[in-house]
């Protein structure tokens, strides 16, 4: 069987948070760029308590699949926008098959989601040298075997392409 495999794209501390309260606890311009111009006429996928604060800016060059079992409708009249309820119905979207990438965008419940599913392939993780509090982790323990590239750093953080191989 010809199983689809995605790409992640994550931030996080030291430890792995990835939010408080619903948001992100830091502002990283640099970093926010880097999802922009990695992300671009691509597709991203999230949960919906991240949509609820993702920036909608970054909705106009990017196909947005946002998982929720609850919210229906009101979200599907965006025309960029596609809701889905469950992997299952993720995984038979016609979309996935028309060359575009796909980035699993957040929150720590869809990254746990798709790594305990052995869904993604490449992880493209900003690695903040800072840490911070917060209420929601990436599952560090599923990426400590993957080998990793850094393709960037400066002050604040360094980029990592982890590959599951
Ligand atoms: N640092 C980063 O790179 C990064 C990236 C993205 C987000 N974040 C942060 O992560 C936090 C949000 O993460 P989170 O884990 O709380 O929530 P989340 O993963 O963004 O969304 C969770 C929601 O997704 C839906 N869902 C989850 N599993 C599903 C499944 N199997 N099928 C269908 N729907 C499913 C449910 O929506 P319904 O309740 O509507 O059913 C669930 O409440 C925020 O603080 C955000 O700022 C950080």
């Amino acid at each position: 069987m010809n199983v689809k495999r995605f790409y992640a794209i994550a931030a996080c501390d030291p430890k792995g948070v990835l939010g408080k309260s619903g948001r992100l606890p830091w502002h990283y311009p640099e970093d926010l760029q880097h999802f922009a111009k990695t992300t671009c006429n691509h597709i991203i996928v999230m949960g919906f308590r991240s949509y609820l604060t993702f920036p909608k800016k970054y909705c106009k060059e990017r196909l947005v699949i946002v998982f929720s079992r609850q919210h229906q409708m009101e979200f599907q009249k965006k025309s960029n926008v596609i809701i889905v309820n469950s992997l299952q119905d993720f995984l038979s979207l016609k979309c996935l098959s028309e060359g575009k990438d796909v980035y699993i965008s957040g929150g720590a419940q869809i990254y746990t989601l798709f790594l305990q599913s052995n869904l993604i392939k490449e992880l493209v993780l900003t690695e903040l040298k800072q840490s911070y509090e917060g209420d929601v982790f990436l599952p560090l323990s599923l990426i400590r075997d993957w080998p990793r590239k850094k393709v960037q750093e400066n002050k604040d953080f360094a980029i990592y392409h982890y590959l599951n191989e």
